[in-house]
């Protein structure tokens, strides 16, 4: 292991601080709680309440000792950021001044061989956030063939995904696939080994798109996009950062809709139709990047992009999940 992997650093801290604008006696939802860090530095920088969210028990258990520090401040639940409705309304919460979203694994999810989500590091083939429900191994060995090469292909972003899951059924055939090893190895067998010129491992999208498929991952953020654009109050910032294509172009294309750029529904209705009211501003165009300081400090904050947005008086827009389409990859 390098040190750069013991790094855990929250990735564009000043950047999101700035964005989420506090100010004391707000309300703030941190849904990806993770390590804790936006959380701490939020409740370190306004006096101000924050509701964190973490579907993974590890990560709640392991902030029991920062929400003691804070019992008058911070709420630390265990669930969904998609359930944020549900979730905020068990703690009595209405409306609030601030919803942060760091989307992805934490390195205490991927440095731990026996969670199965690195690709690098031998374990059973598991990726489940929330340690509950089927796991990746339940979905290389009994999923069809042509579904597995369609989560590979959509969520993996990955031309090979038809011979990768070829590989993955051959493999299967003889041994279930029972650990992350047996998988790469599957893997290498459709694309052969990295190659000093090859940018990425072969296995780092068919890893993705199983994470994202046993997580329900790209579902749980439009509606947590959602959630948070009906509990957010007038002036309320929405703060995301996300670490490949497939979110942050869900991200983009919420705020460009909300912010009155792109008419969704313009597809479906006449075209004289007057647009809804935009319900969010955007406070800089297009996304921000980690300072290349950060990016040399931890990788990860490479491939960082924190988009943000005000909340406005308007009420909240038509949902856009239809228009992305993202829950169709892994159900049929
Ligand atoms: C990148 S880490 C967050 C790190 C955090 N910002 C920090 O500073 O320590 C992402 C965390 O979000 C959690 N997570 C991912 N998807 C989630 C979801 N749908 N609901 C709740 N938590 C989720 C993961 O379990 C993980 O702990």
């Amino acid at each position: 292991m390098t040190t750069h992997n013991m790094f855990h650093e929250p990735v564009m801290l000043a950047e999101v601080l700035s964005a989420l604008k506090l100010r004391d006696g707000g309300i703030y939802v941190d849904g990806t709680f993770g390590a804790g860090g936006y959380t701490r530095a939020i409740l370190e920088k306004a006096r101000c309440k924050v509701v964190a969210i973490d579907r993974d028990p590890d990560a709640i258990q392991a902030g029991q000792a920062l929400a003691r520090q804070h019992a008058e401040r911070l709420t630390l639940v265990e669930g969904r950021f998609g359930d944020m409705p549900a979730l905020l309304a068990n703690s009595g919460i209405s409306s609030v001044d601030g919803v942060v979203l760091d989307i992805g694994v934490s390195s205490m999810q991927l440095d731990e061989p026996a969670r199965g989500f690195s690709f690098m590091r031998d374990g059973p083939l598991d990726m489940r956030m929330a340690q509950a429900g089927a796991t990746a191994a339940d979905a290389v060995n009994t999923l069809a063939p042509e579904q597995l090469s369609r989560i590979i292909h959509i969520f993996g972003e990955e031309s090979r995904a038809r011979a990768i899951a070829r590989a993955i059924v051959r493999a299967r055939d003889t041994e279930p696939i029972a650990t992350t090893g047996a998988l790469v190895s599957a893997i290498e067998k459709a694309t052969g080994r990295q190659r000093a010129q090859d940018r990425i491992h072969p296995a780092t999208r068919t890893f993705q798109a199983l994470r994202i498929h046993v997580n329900g991952e790209l579902d749980e953020l439009v509606a947590a996009l959602h959630a948070a654009e009906k509990f957010l109050a007038p002036g309320g910032r929405l703060v995301v950062v996300t670490f490949h294509s497939l979110e942050d172009r869900i991200v983009k294309r919420f705020f460009t809709s909300r912010a009155g750029k792109l008419s969704l529904a313009s597809r479906h209705l006449p075209e004289a139709r007057t647009p809804p009211p935009p319900s969010f501003e955007l406070p800089f165009k297009g996304h921000l990047e980690a300072t290349s300081g950060e990016t040399a400090r931890n990788p990860r904050a490479r491939s960082a992009k924190l988009r943000a947005g005000i909340r406005t008086q308007a009420p909240p827009m038509a949902s856009i999940a239809d228009e992305i389409g993202v829950s169709t990859a892994g159900r049929h």
